[in-house]
């Protein structure tokens, strides 16, 4: 069986500020390296929340959690510090720098591998602007190299936080939502990008998508969650349309509803859910 970058058994994971709801439930899954994943599931059904569990950002509750075969949360802060940089999570809205140029925000991403020297001077002068011009032109952002941050679009500055992966050297590639603000021919592009990038360094990757279609096109692997559990994990020949009705029954209005425009998506209608 090859390497396991994450295994969860049984994790429970609460955001402290909602009360005492759960945000994942007993929660399973085993994600080798090599594996393409993609979560799908309603909204507020955990996706960010797993995700960020997955990068060591929040911590479980309880359960059993083993990142690149430690436990994250049993390591002291600096451990837990170098694991996270082989780690890497592009949020759906990436908290980057407003004043800063694309150039120095996509070079961050080789802060854990620097010194602090090289990381001082490169706040000044961008110490490879080549590497990250190359991977701001994978995902056709190369024209951005020296804009500011604060003037991209929603879709550039999500575009900068996957360029941004590229230059990691991470063994997972997490990424949010990373097509919520693309469009069709965009989100096509980084998908094969995120992919490639992925398969060429043996990383596990595991995106959060909203577009079900995408998600079965693309990926080998769906986890489906709702209300923090997991639905179901399967390889996707085996999701069918009545999988994915269930997953979201009830989150959208009846179909006699004021609320309702349209009949309910099915995966044959070809509609994104
Ligand atoms: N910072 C937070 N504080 C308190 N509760 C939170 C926080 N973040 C998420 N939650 C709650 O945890 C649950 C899971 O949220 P999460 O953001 O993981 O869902 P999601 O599947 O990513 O949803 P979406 O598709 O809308 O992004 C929801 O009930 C949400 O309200
Ligand atoms: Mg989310």
């Amino acid at each position: 069986m090859p390497e396991a970058v994450y295994d969860l058994r049984g994790l429970t994971v609460r955001h402290l500020a909602a009360g005492h709801a759960l945000a994942l439930e007993n929660v399973d899954l085993r994600i080798a390296a090599g594996e393409q994943v993609a979560v799908i599931g309603p909204s507020g059904a955990g996706k960010t929340t797993l995700l960020a569990t997955l990068a060591c950002t929040h911590r479980p509750e309880t359960g059993a959690f083993t990142a690149l075969g430690a436990d994250p949360w049993s390591l002291d802060n600096r451990a837990r510090h170098k694991l996270r940089a082989r780690l890497f999570l592009a949020p759906q809205t990436p908290p980057l720098p407003p004043r800063q140029r694309v150039v120095t925000a996509v070079l961050a991403a080789r802060l854990p591998q620097w010194n602090f020297w090289q990381a001082a001077v490169s706040l000044f002068k961008p110490a490879d602007p080549e590497a990250a011009f190359r991977a701001l032109s994978r995902f056709n952002l190369g024209d951005k190299l020296y804009s500011r941050v604060d003037r991209l679009s929603g879709g550039e500055r999500q575009r900068c936080a996957l360029a941004r992966m590229l230059l990691s050297d991470a063994q997972a590639l997490l990424a949010d939502e990373p097509l919520s603000a693309l469009d069709p021919a965009l989100s096509q592009l980084t998908l094969a990008t995120l992919q490639q990038e992925a398969a060429s360094r043996n990383a596990a990757l595991v995106c959060s998508l909203h577009q079900v279609e995408l998600a079965l096109a693309h990926f080998p692997r769906i986890v489906a969650l709702k209300h923090g559990r997991i639905a179901f994990d399967l390889p996707r020949e085996q999701v069918t349309d009545a999988m994915i009705a269930e997953l979201y029954l009830g989150e959208l209005p009846p179909a006699n509803s004021p609320l309702a425009h349209e009949a309910p998506a099915t995966l044959s209608g070809g509609a994104c859910l």
